[in-house]
């Protein structure tokens, strides 16, 4: 049995250089906030505990974190079992990482175990890493993550002796030229014996340039009382230790966060004609033999099942799912809609809040209106049905199965029975217009004027 594992996510800082009010951490990258995305990571290693410092907009990211506890809550949805619930302890005000770190002992377990310590701004920072440095940490001892960097300004420099032993960490503010030449740094990442870390961290003093209380402090201690260290290279190098501290940053973040995710996609034979072009959130599944044409966007939670097609230019957006063959085409919207096997909106659609049965066929230009400006509405459509260009269904409103709504027509608030024609603006159905009713014979020819 490995010592229980208690995990600390730094996210107490201001972001200054975001220039956003939203809190750093909740700034989204391929549909997920920065601190979910380190979330993910660490529920890979099963945590026992999880303890996330917050400061600046602790408000909001404490609503971030009672929707990720919901997530964990419902553990039995696969796609979100093993995630650990996450509480929360208050710095106020910020002095330092150590400082920081002091804040969450009181949440955590007292004895024996171990404590990750990492920040809740490093989204690419992957499970495998964790794991690698999880499994260097010493017996009562620490192991920490390092990485060369090529500009490495700002950070912790990683001080060794002339035969290449740990020496400790200075600041980059604190550091003489000699030291700052230095490009090996630390990123943040340590896992610490537990009684050894609140030992060293009560005697840490903010006597430094920043007059703040330097976690790395810590490293220096367990040194001075001969407590083992052991720095360990990040296999994945400066990408993935990278904090994101701005927009530009965010930015960076998100193509290789992308290219992750597509990668996977391909490896599970999913088609994606023009990965270049593609958008795709994290927390969507696509089946396989599904084809991604180019310039498609595919947000958060979203399901794409089976040989499906999906663009170019197309957007499906939370809460979509597409059964399987299902056919979406060109500038197609599909937004909280459940498209069932073999169904297909092909072309200039919007279909929000809808249920899409078996094979149904919508239009080119067919749009649900499911807003009134107040609240939304469903719009269901049956299975076989068939809408015709150009169609209007102001929701709620039903087509039954196997039922036709004719070109232009606009469908306000009404059900067509199964089998029925409805034609018009307002729509009615066909026979009561003086029309063939469907099934029976060709009436005379022009009655109310019109073809059918
Ligand atoms: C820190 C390390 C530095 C390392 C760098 C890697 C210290 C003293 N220095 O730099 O060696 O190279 O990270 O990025 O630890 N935070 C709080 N409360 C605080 C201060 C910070 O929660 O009082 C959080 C921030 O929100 C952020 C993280 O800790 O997520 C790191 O803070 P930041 O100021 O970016 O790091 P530095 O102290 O500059
Ligand atoms: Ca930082």
């Amino acid at each position: 049995m490995p010592a229980p594992l208690s995990v600390i996510v730094l996210a107490a800082g201001k972001g200054t250089r975001m220039r956003s009010d939203l809190p750093k951490v909740l700034h989204a990258v391929c549909g997920r906030p920065l601190l979910r995305w380190i979330l993910h990571a660490v529920a890979e290693l099963h945590p026992d505990h999880v303890v996330a410092v917050l400061g600046h907009g602790r408000e909001q990211v404490e609503v971030e974190l009672t929707k990720w506890n919901a997530l964990a809550q419902r553990g039995s949805a696969a796609a979100f079992s093993g995630l650990p619930a996450v509480s929360s302890v208050v710095q106020e005000p910020q002095l330092g990482t150590a400082h920081a770190v002091r804040q969450a002992e009181p949440a955590l377990p007292r004895g024996a175990g171990r404590v990750l310590v990492l920040y809740g701004d490093t989204p690419m920072l992957t499970a495998e890493t964790l794991r690698a440095l999880l499994d260097a940490q010493p017996a009562e001892g620490c192991s920490f993550l390092t990485c060369e960097m090529l500009d490495p300004t700002g950070m912790g420099r990683v001080l060794r002796d002339a035969h290449g032993a740990f020496r400790g960490v200075i600041e980059h503010k604190d550091a003489t030229p000699e030291q700052r030449a230095v490009q090996e740094i630390n990123a943040g990442v340590y896992v610490f014996d537990a009684p050894r870390l609140w030992e060293c961290l009560a005697a840490v003093r903010a006597e430094n340039a920043q007059k703040e209380y330097y976690l790395t402090d810590v490293l220096g201690l367990f040194l001075a009382r001969g407590y083992p260290i052991r720095p360990v290279l990040c296999a994945g190098g400066e990408r993935e230790v990278q904090g994101v501290n701005s927009l530009r940053e965010l930015a960076i973040a998100r193509e290789e966060l992308q290219e992750r995710i597509l990668t996977r996609h391909l490896a599970n034979g999913v088609r994606i004609t023009a990965p270049e072009t593609a958008y795709i959130d994290a927390d969507v599944e696509i089946g396989r033999g599904t084809v991604i044409h180019p310039c498609v966007v595919i947000q958060h939670d979203v399901k794409v099942g089976e040989n499906c097609s999906v663009g170019p230019f197309a957007h499906l957006r939370p809460g979509t799912t597409l059964a399987e063959g299902v056919d979406v085409g060109n500038f197609v919207e599909v937004n909280r809609t459940q498209m069932a096997a073999g169904s297909k909106a092909k072309h200039l659609t919007y279909l929000g809040d809808a249920i899409i049965g078996e094979k149904a066929n919508i239009g080119a230009g067919t749009v649900t209106a499911n807003y009134d400006g107040k609240s939304k509405f469903t719009t269901r459509i049956g299975a076989r049905a068939f809408i015709g260009s150009g169609a209007i269904l102001v929701a709620p409103a039903t087509v039954g199965d196997g039922a036709k709504l004719g070109a232009q027509a606009a469908l306000v608030h009404k059900e067509i029975p199964a089998g029925e024609v409805w034609v018009g603006v307002p729509a009615r159905p066909l026979a009561a217009r003086g029309a063939r009713p469907s099934g029976a014979a060709p009436a005379d020819a022009g009655t109310d004027g019109r073809h059918a």
